[in-house]
Formats: structure tokens, C-alpha cells, sequence
């Protein structure tokens, strides 16, 4: 079993599917505690409807430093195994990152993002994809390091486009990919933790 926070900034729909896979027995994970960035996220009221522990702080009026030291104060309250971004749209400092490293030298940060990556890293990328015109769009879960959307790829699902979708029927068939792919990663690296390669 895995000791996990959970980062949002959002909808939660990400978080919704990681809750339900620990309740339906797919995943044997525990979440620790739910941090937001925004504390109007509608995710936050996915986590407390659970009883989950959460954290809400806006970065408004501070430095980034600041902002991750208190995240980190909060954190410290829990022995955790992973950091799961699901939807967090703030970029993690090296210097937070640090706190996360694994022996093996790689952060224990793991992020799911709405691309093959390294197609449209940033954000909206679905509407780039869907604008750019592709005919197989995906899905990346992978790890974080100090670079945007460039750590190692753990998985990758991809999906099609189709000829009369407009972008939320592409969007919907994108966030289905991901509340399937992203607990059964998780399950991976709870039975056999990361791979080294
Ligand atoms: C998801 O599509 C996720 O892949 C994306 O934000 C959405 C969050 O939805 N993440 C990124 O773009 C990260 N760069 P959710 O709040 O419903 O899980």
C-alpha cells in the first residue's frame, strides 16, 4: 500500500477516479491528504465528501518559495511515499522537489498529463491537440523532474480523434483514458514501485 497527497487545482476529476479505485479495491493506495491551490476547487469538496484531509492555500501575495514552504509544513504531518498531481497547475521548485527524492535519485512526483508527451506539454492541451488537427491524441502519466511535462514517461494510452467530435466530445474521451490509465499506474508502482529504466 501507498502513502499518497493528492494536488489539485480544480474540477478533481482526476481525484474522483484515484478515490474510487481505492474503494473498489484496484488500487492499494491511501490518500493522506488532499492539497488545492484554489480553495473554491470543486475537488476539495470531492475529498471532504470522502473524509479526506485537505489543504487549501493560494499562492496570491506570496513567492513561490513561501507558497511550497507552507505546503511542505503541511506535509510534514504525514509519512508519504508519493506526491500525485492530478490537475495541479503550478510548477514545483527544485527546491520542493528535493524533499521528494528517492535513493535512486529520481522525485517521488508523479503527474498525469492530457497528451502524448512530449506533443503539447503547457496547458490546454487538449484544445492544442484538438486545433493542431491530430488523428491520435493520448495520455501520459510521468514522472516530474525539474523541467515542464519532461520527466521520465511511466505510460502512455492514446486515443482517437474522430471526424464529427467537437473538442468536449474529444476532451471526454481524453479524461475517460485517464480515470482508467492513471489508477492502474499507480497500482503498478504500489505492487512494484518504479522502474528503474
Ligand atoms: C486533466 O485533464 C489533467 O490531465 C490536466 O488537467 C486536468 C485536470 O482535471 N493536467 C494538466 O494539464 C497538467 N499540466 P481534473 O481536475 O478533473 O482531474
Amino acid at each position: 500500500m501507498i502513502k499518497i497527497a493528492v494536488f489539485i487545482s480544480g474540477r478533481g476529476s482526476n481525484l474522483n477516479a484515484i478515490i474510487q479505485a481505492i474503494a473498489d479495491k484496484r488500487l492499494s493506495a491511501k490518500i493522506e491528504t488532499v492539497i488545492s491551490n484554489d480553495k473554491d476547487a470543486t475537488g476539495l469538496i470531492i475529498a471532504e465528501q470522502h473524509g479526506l484531509n485537505t489543504f487549501a492555500i493560494s499562492q496570491k501575495g506570496m513567492t513561490r518559495a513561501q507558497h511550497e514552504e507552507k505546503i511542505l509544513e503541511h506535509l510534514s504531518k504525514f509519512k508519504l511515499d508519493y506526491i500525485v498531481l492530478a490537475g495541479y497547475m503550478r510548477i514545483l521548485s527544485p527546491d520542493f522537489l528535493k524533499h521528494f527524492k528517492s535513493e535512486q535519485g529520481y522525485y517521488k512526483v508523479i503527474n498525469i498529463h492530457p497528451s502524448l508527451l512530449p506533443a503539447f506539454p503547457g496547458i490546454d492541451s487538449y484544445k492544442q491537440a484538438f486545433d493542431y488537427g491530430v488523428k491520435v491524441a493520448g495520455v501520459t502519466v510521468h514522472l516530474i523532474d525539474e523541467n515542464m511535462d519532461r520527466g521520465k514517461i511511466l505510460a502512455q494510452e492514446p486515443f482517437p480523434r474522430f471526424g464529427d467530435d467537437t473538442l468536449e466530445t474529444f476532451t471526454q474521451r481524453g479524461l475517460s483514458v485517464e480515470h482508467s490509465l492513471y489508477p492502474a499506474v499507480l497500482q503498478q508502482i504500489a505492487k512494484h514501485g518504479i522502474e528503474k529504466k
